[in-house]
């Protein structure tokens, strides 16, 4: 079963002139492990923002975005209703089970809220019939395991501390994304796209931040609210560790195109190696990522 379908997808920005398509297609099913991978500029976080329902026909003044065409669908919504033609009703009741874990997280928050209110937010949307007791040990699991904060602090401290009563705005690159992931989680989204979810966190979080992906994932594999996860990275040797497909786009920077050019349907933890039947590009991506770090941008 598909959860999301791109078909026959075409994107153009004013400014730029960049282009997704004319003729992208990308059909994302039920409980994948889906990675993302290709260099920076190749149109992946506008696929994104296209695949959660953001860039819509409403709205794609706000994204420059001159034409927009192709279908959007979602098994579990209408799955007749193209979804790049959604209302603003419509989109608000998708928004609660499509999440994004934004590239740049000062974007996904609202910087003068405080934490604690943000997550409390989100949790009421991803659980509207629990308590608040019940919602509070929801954040409390979410800011421990993104490690927001210490899993040193014991239930009954977590909101007297600082960090928790501080507004977004005043917290470090490192711990807004952290927060943004544990609000994704809080909301118990069905799919999450995750743009570059490792990028400005410490070496020594990284790990434990794609871990916890992993275990969320995980945890809903064989289950009927499996989770589908779509991880966008410019790094082959993180797509290829953790995803059970992995599609490869490439952008023509010259020609302002970007698409699809591979796709690998691999058991999990498989190794992208060199090989002459992979394509030019793939094989440029593997090549680059000896070289430089995880870092992301
Ligand atoms: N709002 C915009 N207006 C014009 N061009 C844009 C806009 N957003 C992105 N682009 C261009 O589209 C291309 C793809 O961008 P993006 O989707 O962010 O790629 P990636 O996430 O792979 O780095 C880039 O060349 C970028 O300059
Ligand atoms: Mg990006």
């Amino acid at each position: 079963m598909s959860a999301v379908k791109l078909k026959d997808f075409h994107l153009k920005y004013i400014r730029s002139g960049f282009e997704i398509g004319p003729d992208f297609n990308l059909t994302i099913n039920k409980g994948d492990f889906l990675g993302i991978v290709g260099e920076s500029g190749c149109g992946k976080s506008s696929i994104g923002k296209v695949l959660i329902g953001l860039i819509n026909n409403d709205e794609r003044n706000n994204f420059g975005v001159s034409s927009l065409n192709g279908e959007l669908l979602f098994e579990h919504m209408n799955n007749n209703k193209n979804y790049l033609d959604a209302n603003y009703a419509e989109l608000r009741y998708l928004r609660k089970d499509v999440q994004m874990i934004f590239q740049n997280p000062r974007s996904a928050l609202n910087l003068k809220m405080p934490v604690i209110n943000t997550l409390m937010e989100a949790a009421k949307i991803g659980n509207p019939s629990f308590k608040k007791e019940q919602l509070m040990e929801i954040i409390y699991d979410k800011v421990i395991r993104t490690q927001f904060l210490n899993s040193n602090i014991k239930y009954k401290d977590f909101l007297k501390q600082n960090k928790i009563l501080a507004s977004n705005g005043s917290l470090s690159g490192g711990e807004r994304r952290r927060v943004s992931i544990a609000k994704v989680m809080c909301m118990n989204p069905s799919i999450i796209v995750a743009d570059e979810p490792l990028a400005s966190l410490d070496a020594s979080i990284k790990l434990d931040i794609l871990n916890y992906l992993i275990d969320e994932w995980e945890k809903r594999k064989n289950t009927s609210d499996p989770l589908t996860l779509i991880l966008i990275s410019h790094d082959v040797g993180v797509v290829s560790n953790v995803c059970n497909r992995v599609v490869v786009m490439y952008g023509d920077l010259i020609n302002k195109k970007g698409e699809i050019v591979e796709e690998f349907n691999p058991p999990r933890k498989f190794k992208l190696e060199l090989n002459d039947n992979n394509h030019k590009y793939t094989n440029e991506l593997i090549e680059a990522s000896k070289y430089f770090s995880v870092d992301e941008n």
